[in-house]
């Protein structure tokens, strides 16, 4: 057996190794990002709360950000903590004489590269449409040329109201940008569309707009992600299939597209809402999983096969229903084709990251599969009843060819940020430069 230790890149976090990255990047010149400039406009919402983040999550692509807050934001968050976080004064107030000196309203309205609300509430919404300034947030959304986007948040009825629907349909005929909502659990303890999306999906979008201006760590690459179980019919109405809620793949999936990478994400069943910024394939069986992911691969750099694929398939999918006869009956069963491990084989092949599903074993079993399957690297994880399936949180152990990193349990979204961090760091490492040893293929794990 042979293992090689891959020499990294010494890093001092993530700033120092964005910016290692970043001077390999199309559009730096030399090494320097160009500065994207974002207002972004806070409305009074509960998600409010998610400001600093946002704010963090832009900062972090190289944006400056200039906040602006509606009064009523004022009553959710605090100018105190947006300031920290933005490194900018707050603005707030149109009829503020200071501010105004330094820099005018209209002069922020042509400064902004993009302008940003989020949350955006249905009261911004209605005064965006009817072309009411009464306050600077509004006043630069009229005074400005650069692209508006709003992420819209509240609650799923006032986001079904008519009057709402109305007030979306004509901005986004405008070419205003809407950004979600989001479905799922709300502050009011309903259930329903309104909620707004995570700041690291709304920051990718926004950089979207700005004409690749701003630089993710994955910009100008390419991942296919596959998420989500797999059914395999048995007869028209009945499958096999497995407790994969698909939320640990597009939670990857957001995350890429977060860092400027180009994403397909080749998805199983689900009952998740379609992440924007991606294209998003969605497969039933293995072989169709198998089918679109070959279709996209080709020139790929990075795949990330967190789909819970069946292993196994009925023989046969009958076309009648199967009616009772026998006490007992035998399902035949054959092999699926393995898409991890046929991606790998390709030659050239893009950078694999395979996931192993474990209840026992965890970490010996995924090594066992990043030398079978030959990959680049591996997420360990373990699964069972409290564990690693359909919940919101999970936890992983990331092994490579001599190396070996592990995150404790936190929410899908903040793992798979880590998981695409790191995944980035490998391929740059393994395939950004000629300089970079290349992985040695372990053969024999016996
Ligand atoms: O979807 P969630 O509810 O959020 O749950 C997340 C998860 C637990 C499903 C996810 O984190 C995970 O572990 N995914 C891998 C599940 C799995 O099928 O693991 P496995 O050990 O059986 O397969 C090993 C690897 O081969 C996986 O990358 C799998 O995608 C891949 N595979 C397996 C079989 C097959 N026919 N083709 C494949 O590509």
């Amino acid at each position: 057996m042979c293992l090689q230790r891959i020499n990294l890149p010494r890093m001092a976090g993530f700033t120092g190794y964005s910016a290692y990255l970043r001077a390999k990047l199309p559009n730096s010149t030399n090494g320097e990002v160009q500065t994207v400039n974002i207002v972004l406009g806070i409305t009074g919402g509960i998600a409010a709360y998610k400001a600093p983040d946002l704010v963090r999550r832009l900062r972090e692509r190289g944006a400056e950000v200039q906040i602006v807050m509606t009064a009523s934001a004022e009553e959710f968050v605090t100018g105190t903590a947006l300031q920290a976080v933005s490194g900018r004064p707050i603005r707030a107030n149109l009829w503020d004489k200071e501010a105004e000196a330094a820099m005018s309203h209209i002069e922020l309205a042509r400064w902004a590269d993009a302008v940003l609300i989020a949350p955006a509430t249905a009261e911004v919404m209605a005064r965006i449409v009817s072309g009411g300034a009464p306050d600077l947030l509004t006043t630069i959304c009229l005074a400005t040329e650069a692209p508006i986007a709003l992420a819209p948040a509240m609650n799923h009825v006032m986001w079904s109201n008519p009057a709402t629907q109305a007030n979306r349909a004509v901005l986004e005929e405008r070419g205003i940008h809407i950004i979600g909502p989001g479905i799922g659990s709300q502050a009011c303890g309903e259930t329903g569309a309104g909620r707004m999306l995570e700041p690291d999906v709304i920051a990718a979008t926004v950089f979207n707009l700005t004409g690749g201006k701003g630089q993710g760590l994955l910009e100008g690459k390419k991942v296919v992600i596959t998420a989500g179980p797999t059914r395999e019919a048995i007869d028209p109405v009945r499958y096999i299939t497995n407790r994969s809620s698909g939320k640990m793949g597009y939670a990857i999936a957001s995350a890429a597209a977060a860092q400027g990478a180009e994403v397909v994400l080749v998805s199983g069943p689900v009952n998740l809402m379609e992440p924007s910024g991606m294209e998003v394939v969605h497969v039933e069986s293995a072989e169709d999983m198998y089918a679109a992911t070959h279709a996209s691969i080709g020139d790929a750099d990075i795949f990330i096969a967190a789909a819970a694929v069946a292993d196994y398939r009925p023989a046969e999918a009958v076309e009648q229903k199967i009616k009772k006869s026998n006490e007992a009956m035998t399902l035949e069963m054959v092999r699926c084709p393995d898409i991890l491990a046929s991606v790998a084989a390709l030659e050239p092949g893009p950078f694999t990251v395979g996931f192993a599903a474990e209840t026992e074993n965890v970490v010996a079993y995924a090594t066992g599969k990043l030398e079978k399957k030959k990959l680049d690297m591996i997420v360990a994880n373990r699964v069972g009843r409290d564990c690693g399936f359909d919940r919101d949180d999970n936890a992983a152990t990331v092994l490579w060819n001599g190396g070996d990193r592990s995150f404790p349990t936190s929410s899908k979204v903040e793992l798979a940020r880590n998981l695409i961090e790191l995944a980035a760091e490998h391929f740059y490492a393994v395939r950004g430069s000629e300089t970079q040893p290349k992985l040695t293929v372990i053969s024999n794990i016996d």
